[in-house]
C-alpha cells in the first residue's frame, strides 16, 4: 500500500521542479552577475589606493602652536594687503602656503594664480574644523595636531569663500575665509615689508598701487 500523491508529508517529497537543472540562460546571467561582483569587489582597493578622491599631498602631525608660528611666518614674508583685519598673502608659484583655521576665521587670505601649483598647508590651532571651499564642492576635516599638505593647481579664476562645515561653537557661522585666484595675467600686488602695513613699492611702481590694500 502507498501513500496517495497529493499528501503532504515530511516523507513524501513535495511535487515541484526546483530540482531540475537550471536552464542555461539562468546559468549565464548567474555568471555575469557574479563576475560583475567580482569587478567590484577588486575596484574597492583599488579605488582606495588609485582613485580621483584621493587627496594628493603629504599628511603628518604638527604641534598647533608650530603650525601657527609657520603661517605667521608665511604671511611676513608673502603679506600684499589686508581684508577686514585678515592678512592678505600672495606667494610666489611652486611655494608651501599655509591656511590656518581657528575659533572662528581663518588665516590667511590667499590671493593664488591660475595654473601655478602651491602645496597647500590645512590645520587648525585650537577645534575640528571643515574647510568647505564654496561654491566648489571640495571639503577636508581641519584637525589640530595634523598638517593636512594638498597639492593643488587652481584651474579656475574666481573670488571663492572657505566656509566652517564642522560645528565648532558660538562663532561657528561667521567662519568664512576667503581665496582669491586671479589669472596668470593679473599684476601681481606689491608686497609689504611687514605686517605694519609698510608697502614696499616693487621696481617702478607708482606710490598709489604700492598703497592699495585689500585684493583684486
Ligand atoms: Cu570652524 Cu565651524
Amino acid at each position: 500500500m502507498s501513500a496517495p500523491e497529493t499528501l503532504h508529508s515530511a516523507i513524501v517529497a513535495p511535487q515541484g521542479v526546483w530540482w531540475k537543472p537550471a536552464h542555461r540562460a539562468e546559468k549565464l546571467w548567474i555568471s555575469i552577475a557574479f563576475g560583475w561582483c567580482m569587478v567590484l569587489f577588486a575596484m574597492m582597493p583599488l579605488w582606495h589606493l588609485k582613485g580621483g578622491q584621493n587627496p594628493s599631498g603629504v599628511r603628518g602631525r604638527v604641534e598647533p602652536a608650530a603650525f601657527m608660528a609657520r603661517t605667521q611666518e608665511f604671511i611676513r614674508q608673502y603679506q600684499v594687503g589686508e581684508d577686514h583685519g585678515i592678512p592678505v598673502v600672495e606667494p610666489p608659484a611652486g611655494a608651501d602656503i599655509y591656511l590656518i583655521g581657528m575659533m572662528w576665521r581663518w588665516m590667511p587670505v590667499l590671493r593664488l594664480r591660475q595654473g601655478v601649483h602651491y602645496t597647500l598647508h590645512l590645520s587648525s590651532f585650537d577645534v575640528n574644523h571643515g574647510f568647505n571651499l564654496y561654491p566648489l564642492n571640495i571639503n577636508f576635516q581641519i584637525v589640530p595636531g595634523y598638517d593636512y599638505g594638498l597639492r593643488i593647481v587652481p584651474n579656475q579664476a574666481g573670488d571663492y569663500r572657505v566656509v566652517c562645515n564642522e560645528f565648532c561653537g558660538i562663532g561657528h557661522h561667521t567662519m568664512v575665509g576667503r581665496i582669491v585666484v586671479v589669472d596668470s595675467t593679473a599684476a601681481a600686488l606689491p608686497r609689504l615689508a611687514d605686517s605694519t602695513g609698510t608697502a614696499v613699492p616693487p621696481a617702478g611702481a607708482s606710490p598709489d598701487t604700492a598703497k592699495q590694500g585689500g585684493v583684486r
